[in-house]
């Protein structure tokens, strides 16, 4: 059945009043939907009573104007595809609902988990943009349990923190990296690779296999790891913004992986910026996927 469409958050509370009893279960996007996100929508299915997908190209942490106006804006295949995934209820605001004028309040979220990674890279606004949107998207939903990919490893990190800060009755879930047969994290960026383009970018998943098995074969030091990313990359002529190892709950640097760490990387390929990740838990032999496919880490 086709999920019904609500625009404003006075649409969706009355939509989601009858519900209140039962679990809601909700996933937030920006449109565009992939295997990645019909992956998190099942699980939200799996494990609720309601379903609410969001769809909202978030201005706020976009850098570059360019980049936001290039996201693809698919809503007519989207409300197909989450239809066939379950979804019950889809919120797709203007930018008018979401920032109506005089809006004036920014949520950040400090310290080492915003400035490193994305953060370092495309500046603390970036995360003040999700923290903002995602705050607001979970006050308008009020569901009991969120789904994010563990692509965006970063902004799990951020969320989880950011829930707990502000005291947000929401489980935040995160669900495994969705990959194509190659290995390329699903990404809606990944649309605007050409074909030459998309057979270098697969690259990315064989740098951080590499890397897995290093630390596999007992590597321990974060500048060995990233390492082998880097030479990995090199072999595609991929020069990547950042190759990072770093503890996986803080994001702080490490000298040496001795608890869960978090391999994770940005690099540009062609027009497209693409990141990825992946966590290495001593310990924890993993041989695929690559990304985790529990929930206590992002
Ligand atoms: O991951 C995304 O698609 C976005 O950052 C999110 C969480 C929907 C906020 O705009």
């Amino acid at each position: 059945m086709s999920p019904r469409i609500v625009r404003t958050v006075a649409e969706l509370r009355a939509a989601l009043a009858p519900h209140r009893a039962s679990s809601i279960g909700f996933v937030p996007t920006m449109g565009a939907l992939h295997e990645g996100h019909l992956s998190l929508l099942r699980a939200a299915r799996d494990e609720n009573a309601v379903v609410v997908l969001s769809i909202f190209v978030n201005p706020t942490q976009f850098g570059e104007a360019a980049d936001l106006d290039a996201y693809p804006r698919t809503e007519a295949s989207d409300v197909a595809l989450a239809g066939g995934a379950g979804t019950d209820l889809i919120f797709a605001p203007s930018e008018g609902e979401m920032y109506p004028a005089g809006f004036a309040t920014t949520v950040s979220v400090g310290g080492a988990i915003t400035g490193t990674l994305e953060g370092a890279l495309r500046g603390r606004s970036h995360f003040d943009g999700v923290a903002t949107v995602v705050s607001k998207l979970l006050l308008a939903v009020q569901p009991d349990r969120a789904y994010f990919g563990a692509k965006d490893a970063q902004q799990v990190v951020v969320v989880r923190r950011m829930v707990a800060d502000l005291g947000i009755p929401v489980e935040i879930i995160t669900c495994p990296t969705s990959r194509d047969a190659d290995g390329l994290a699903r990404s809606s960026r990944n649309t605007r690779l050409s074909p030459t383009e998309r057979e270098l970018a697969a690259a990315i998943p064989r740098s951080l296999r590499a890397s897995r098995d290093a630390f596999a074969s007992g590597i321990r030091d974060p500048r060995r790891l990233a390492a082998t990313v880097r030479e990995h990359l090199a072999a595609a002529e991929l020069e990547p913004e950042y190759v990072e190892v770093v503890d996986a709950d803080s994001l702080e640097p490490i000298a040496q992986v001795e608890g869960p760490a978090l391999l994770a990387l940005a690099v540009r390929v062609g027009p497209v910026r693409l990141i990825d990740n992946v966590v290495l838990v001593p310990g924890v032999t993993d041989p695929l996927p690559l990304a985790p496919t529990d929930r206590s880490h992002p």
